[in-house]
């Protein structure tokens, strides 16, 4: 692995404030290693409720924002409005944003660099789609998805890359560990060939898609993950804590 591990959970559209209070709970009260960054993100609107009642040990992300600087967009949030409630790090790209609503690769990319610009750092996803992998294409998809950030963002000191597949998004339908580590793998590869050697073996390749507490130890054990992004086993407290410490 490189750096620190990392472990992201994902609430995505989930929760009320009285789940939520009880996942902090369970949050607060539970033990994690020291060298493990550890991350979640809430939906937007619980974001103060979390920052106000989780322990700092564990940072808080976004799951999305806006482009650029805040104004006329309705129904946006902006990176300075996430950094003024106290989150450290947002979402950019994930597959449900880019397949069910539709963001393109260029508009993520630009969301990249703006955050950066502000000081959020960025968990940026990739991942190919079932008939992209069946085709033989994941390479392809992922090193285009992985050139419209480099196209857009200056420095990589504040990126964490997440490999999601998105057959294995929700699904229960883990990769294996020699898939996500055959493409963790190409993508440090890939980073190594076109932005450094440097930021190569510097900026930590997370996997997600169906990470839960018994399988998390042997995809952690593979040389190129870093660490992992929750999706559904992020919202048990306890099973988070297992993914959290399965390095
Ligand atoms: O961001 C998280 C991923 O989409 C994974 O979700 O763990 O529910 O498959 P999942």
């Amino acid at each position: 692995g490189t750096g620190k591990f990392f472990v992201g959970g994902n609430w995505k559209c989930n929760g009320t404030k009285d789940s939520i209070s009880k996942l902090v709970a369970d949050l607060n009260g539970g033990k994690m290693e020291s060298d493990v960054d550890v991350v979640v993100a809430p939906p937007f609107v619980y974001i103060d409720q979390v920052k106000n009642s989780l322990t700092d040990r564990i940072e808080i992300s976004a799951q999305n924002c806006w482009v650029g600087k805040g104004g006329a967009f309705t129904g946006e949030i902006s990176a300075e409005q996430l950094i003024d409630m106290g989150c450290q790090w947002v979402i950019l790209g994930h597959s449900e944003r880019r397949h069910i609503i539709g963001e393109a690769d260029k508009f993520i990319g630009k969301k990249a660099a703006y955050a950066l610009s502000q000081n959020l750092k960025v968990i940026a996803c990739i991942g190919e789609k079932l008939e992209e992998r069946e085709a033989g294409k994941t390479f392809d998809v992922c090193f285009q998805q992985m050139k419209a950030f480099a196209d857009s963002i200056t420095s990589w000191e504040d990126v964490v890359i997440a490999y999601e597949p998105v057959w294995a998004i929700g699904t229960g339908k883990v990769a294996t560990p020699e898939q996500a580590q055959e493409v963790h793998g190409a993508v440090r590869d890939w980073l190594k060939k076109n932005i450094s050697e440097e930021v190569a073996s510097s900026t930590r390749i997370i996997y997600g898609g169906s990470v839960n507490g018994s399988n998390c130890s042997e995809l952690a054990k593979q040389e190129d993950i870093d660490g992992f992004l929750v999706g559904g086993a992020s919202l048990k407290g306890p099973e988070f804590g297992t993914i959290v410490n399965s390095v």
